[in-house]
């Protein structure tokens, strides 16, 4: 359920965002060694619902909007929301964002990484430095009294002098009890626009670079979602919390 008004989350509500948040960064750390030529996409989402189930929390994704799986596996020119598959086999050279948002007593944690399988390609590993490095600058944005489009503009401009485009179609967005509430975080915009950021909201930041175009195709799947020239696309996502004097990234392991 998308609501438009922005919530600022009390102590209590937050100590189960930082718990949610631990929890999916550590599902992540423990994904990672999996990531190897040879994998399925579909091992990777059984082994991260096992885990789930085995810490008692649930995986936000299944079924979420008819969504079929507990993660999201996009592989290559798969920008986001890929379905885990038997068939879908990591091979040498591959990229994987591996999207994972566990929910513990009813609060979500959601983050994701992409990695490398085997030896990336040149353009292939500037690719990943350069979203991660988006990440970073849009945090280094978030503090009480920043706008939201500080937050874009910090990554599109880092993204676009590399050579790369950012991705329109799919944002960050507020989270808690919630999995998509506002408010929307988009990954370009102007310094100085857009709503006031205030202690206690809590979002996501969540760019999706592109090696070439920024526009998106939707598969006959109804979710996976293509760069529309089938070349590379990067992303990684971090749940965090505007404090009384700055950021906090919840999830960390
Ligand atoms: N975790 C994704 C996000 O970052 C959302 C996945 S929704 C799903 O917002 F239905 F595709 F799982
Ligand atoms: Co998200
Ligand atoms: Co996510």
């Amino acid at each position: 359920m998308k609501t438009d008004t922005i919530v600022i989350l009390s102590n209590r509500e937050l100590d189960k965002m930082r718990q949610a948040g631990r929890l999916a960064a550590e599902l992540l750390h423990h994904l990672e060694p999996m990531v190897k030529p040879g994998v399925s996409t579909l091992e990777l989402n059984d082994e991260a619902e096992r885990w789930t189930q085995a810490h008692n929390a649930k995986s936000a994704p299944l079924n979420y909007k008819g969504f079929p799986k507990s993660i999201c596996t996009s592989v290559n020119e798969v920008i986001c929301h890929g379905i885990p598959n038997a068939k879908q086999i990591l091979k040498e050279g591959d990229i994987i964002n591996i999207d994972v948002t566990p929910i513990v007593d009813r609060y979500h944690g959601d983050t994701s990484k992409t990695f490398f399988v085997g030896t990336p390609s040149p353009v292939a590993k500037k690719l990943v430095e350069v979203t991660e490095e988006c990440l970073r600058r849009g945090i280094a944005e978030v503090k009480s009294g920043a706008r939201v489009g500080d937050i874009g503009a910090a990554i599109q401009e880092y993204a676009e002098a590399q050579g790369f485009s950012v991705v329109r179609d799919f944002v960050g967005h507020g989270v808690s009890h919630i999995f998509h509430t506002a408010p929307e975080i988009p990954h370009y915009g102007t310094r100085g626009k857009g709503k006031r950021l205030r202690p206690g909201m809590v979002f996501t930041i969540e760019p999706m670079i592109n090696e070439g175009t920024w526009e998106v195709e939707v598969l006959k799947d109804g979710w996976t979602a293509v760069t529309r020239d089938r070349k590379l696309s990067a992303q990684f996502e971090h749940t965090l919390a505007v404090t009384e004097d700055g950021v906090e990234i919840l999830t960390l392991p």
